[in-house]
């Protein structure tokens, strides 16, 4: 970890510490976060209090530990919703299933679940937890509902655990905590990560002034350009005809046809961490374009179409692939459909949206997806485009960095 890469200088950092045998590890955490520069509040839960003493990370931070919602002195000093708006970032390290439980929730029944919900500020969770905890399906679906809510989860990574068992449940360690708070702060979620996104239709030429195209308006890809870019991704939109501006700081490059896409795909994917498959591709072009206005001459005419390339399979087919996001419209059951899209596109994550009809989606400002990756899936609700973006790249989010920490070869960023 170099010094550049977590410097936290200036940064207000308010660390909440739950009750699990993690909790030990939030006094090494509190250490790196000050090393780096940030000012460092902490809470605990009374739970946290019986695995380390306050006494400890107040020696650590340099400022009276947070327990109680009620204590008088301390509210008198600086006030629940003082110190909510205070912090740049709050990080809950560990976060034990309770914890995810009663925030997921929405109770504010204690100082640090008071704190998340006053916040306004980026929120971040540091699981920690035996791994069968982990792997309940009421843990499972409190993760997920923290993370549509745009609650960041960092980790747990798998290994050895307190409890003699291994699996999924250890904290992060507390140097890669320190890091991504800094990558977050100075850079956003995304900070150093590239982005190569395609978006809109495609325009398939018959002749100079006729072509096959679709409804698609590109609102959704540009909308995730955008999101992406909130984050502090580096952002390229490879986007057929459309009537949007680019968002600032996000490459375009314009294209028409089908095969036009697939070559600026290709020409960018090498060294790119994220790709994100938006665009409704035409499937199939005409054979031969030709080169004059064709002329009604005859009662009927046919046009001869050809297989467009499927770019999305071209890219999750390298050997050196970026995390691949596909998108499958489906006028029925998208969960079904887009599970074996999925697996047949071999993507890491499919959006799947209903189109046609009163549905959201093409030409809409509004729409629903259905996430769905290996082992998991969730519903995004209808939304308009731009807040459905936000939660679709926090999901990205979470995966790419899980399959960071699962593959040892590419660690986190
Ligand atoms: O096979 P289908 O067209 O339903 O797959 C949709 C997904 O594949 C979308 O993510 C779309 O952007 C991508 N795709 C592509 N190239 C094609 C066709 C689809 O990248 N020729």
């Amino acid at each position: 970890m170099t010094e550049a890469m977590t410097d936290l200088s200036g940064k207000r950092v308010l660390l909440g510490v739950t009750g699990g045998i993690a909790a030990y590890k939030a006094a090494e955490l509190v250490r790196g976060l000050r090393k780096a520069g940030a000012d460092v509040r902490v809470v605990m839960t009374s739970g946290a209090t019986r695995f380390i003493t306050p006494l400890t990370l107040q020696a650590l931070s340099g400022w009276p530990v947070r327990q109680d919602l009620f204590d008088p002195a301390h509210e008198a000093a600086m006030g629940h919703i003082e110190l909510a708006r205070w912090a740049d970032l709050v990080l809950v390290a560990p976060a034990t299933a309770d914890f995810m439980a009663r925030l997921a929730a929405g109770m504010a029944d204690d100082l640090l679940t008071t704190l998340c919900i006053a916040t306004e500020t980026r929120v971040f969770l540091a699981p920690a937890m035996n791994q069968g905890m982990w792997r309940n399906p009421a843990t499972r679906d409190n993760a997920a509902v923290l993370g549509r809510r745009g609650i960041g989860l960092w980790g747990p990574a798998e290994g050895d655990q307190a409890c003699g068992e291994t699996g999924p449940g250890r904290m992060l360690e507390a140097d890669e905590l320190v890091l991504r708070t800094a990558r977050v702060l100075k850079e956003g979620t995304l900070g150093g990560v590239r982005v190569l996104l395609t978006a809109g239709p495609t325009r398939e030429a018959i002749d100079p002034v006729r072509y096959i195209t679709n409804r698609s308006s590109g609102k959704m890809g540009f909308a995730l350009a955008k999101a992406f870019r909130n984050q502090g991704a580096h952002v390229e939109l490879v986007s057929g005809p459309v009537d949007l501006s680019p968002p600032a700081g996000v490459e375009l490059v314009s294209v028409e046809q089908a095969v036009d896409m697939e070559s600026a795909v290709m020409e960018r994917v090498v060294g790119c961490d994220i790709f994100v498959a938006c665009a409704a591709v035409a499937d199939y072009r005409p054979v031969k374009v030709a080169h004059h206005k064709i002329k009604k001459d005859s009662e009927s005419m046919s046009i001869e179409l050809t297989r467009n390339p499927d770019i999305l399979a071209g890219v999750t087919a390298l050997r050196d692939r970026p995390f691949c996001v596909g998108f499958a419209a489906e006028t029925q059951h998208p969960e079904e459909y887009g599970e074996r899209k999925r697996i047949s596109k071999g993507v890491d994550m499919i959006a799947a949206n209903l189109v046609g009809g009163d549905q959201g989606g093409f030409e809409r400002d509004e729409n629903a997806l259905t996430v769905l990756w290996e082992g998991g899936c969730t519903f995004l609700p209808m939304s308009d485009k731009g807040r459905l973006a936000e939660a679709l790249v926090q999901q990205i989010v979470e995966r790419y960095e899980a399959n960071s920490i699962e593959d040892p070869r590419s660690p986190p960023r």
